[in-house]
């Protein structure tokens, strides 16, 4: 695994940025994508390259790690609209060659396995970025004694509930289920990114670092990929 340890969470951006920049700019490549606080410097970078003409996504294709299920892709919380305007709506992608899982499917378990063909007549992901849940989850893999190897529903882990209620009115408000990318869909990524900022990732990051796997750390599983590189800021490699 290649690790890049920076000084702060703007210097993890630039260098996240940086890599997709390089990876996208005039290729047909296949992107695979995460929400969440962590990537949003890079994607507010990419945008404003992508403004200057630095960067050019006009033959990519993204897919998204996650989605809430239910929700509506116009509510403000589902990972659809975050996409859309923190990202899609800036920069010079074809908004059809942009999928997420669709969090108003009638069927998921249908929703699902369309997904996991979508990836695959577009030849698969070259690049994909993920980001670490405090609990060590990747997409919305939580932690469990079994994980599942392709794109399914799950049940949101009570910590992830909470963690991810500061984006809700209340832990009320947050959807009980999600759509997710198993995890053999992103280890079959040609590459992976693992973004990680903070002293809240700093545990799961550790546990990583050990070269173990463990179901209980789904971010453990990233051991098993050979093209992986690491990037995340003091605080989350060395802990406070
Ligand atoms: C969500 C997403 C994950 C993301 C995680 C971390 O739960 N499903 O893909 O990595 O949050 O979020 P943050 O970057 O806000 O800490």
């Amino acid at each position: 695994m290649k690790i890049i340890i920076c000084n702060d969470y703007a210097e993890m951006s630039a260098k996240a940025a940086e890599i997709v920049r390089d990876a996208v700019s005039g290729k047909k490549a296949c992107l695979g994508l995460a929400t969440g606080s962590t990537p949003e410097g890079m994607y507010d970078l990419l945008s404003s390259m992508c403004k200057k003409g630095e960067c050019d996504f006009s033959g990519i294709t993204t897919f998204n790690l996650d989605e809430y299920y239910p929700i509506s892709p116009d509510d403000p919380q589902s990972y659809r609209y975050y996409m859309n305007k923190r990202f899609f709506d800036k920069i010079n992608i074809d908004i059809n060659s942009t999928f997420i899982p669709d969090g108003l499917a009638a069927d998921p378990g249908i929703e699902c396995s369309e997904y996991e063909k979508k990836i695959a007549e577009r030849g698969g992901i070259d690049l994909q970025i993920i980001g670490i849940g405090p609990n060590g989850h990747i997409g919305f893999n939580e932690p469990d004694e079994e994980l599942i190897p392709l794109t399914h529903v799950t049940n949101l882990a009570s910590s992830t509930v909470e963690a991810n209620s500061r984006f809700f009115a209340s832990p009320d408000e947050v959807p009980k289920q999600a759509l997710t990318m198993g995890i053999k869909t992103i280890l079959s990524a040609g590459r992976i990114i693992v973004l990680a900022s903070g002293s809240a990732k700093h545990k799961a990051l550790s546990k990583m670092l050990d070269g173990k796997i463990s179901t209980m750390c789904p971010v453990t599983m990233v051991n098993l990929h050979r093209n992986v590189t690491l990037i995340c800021d003091k605080e989350a490699y060395y802990g406070r």
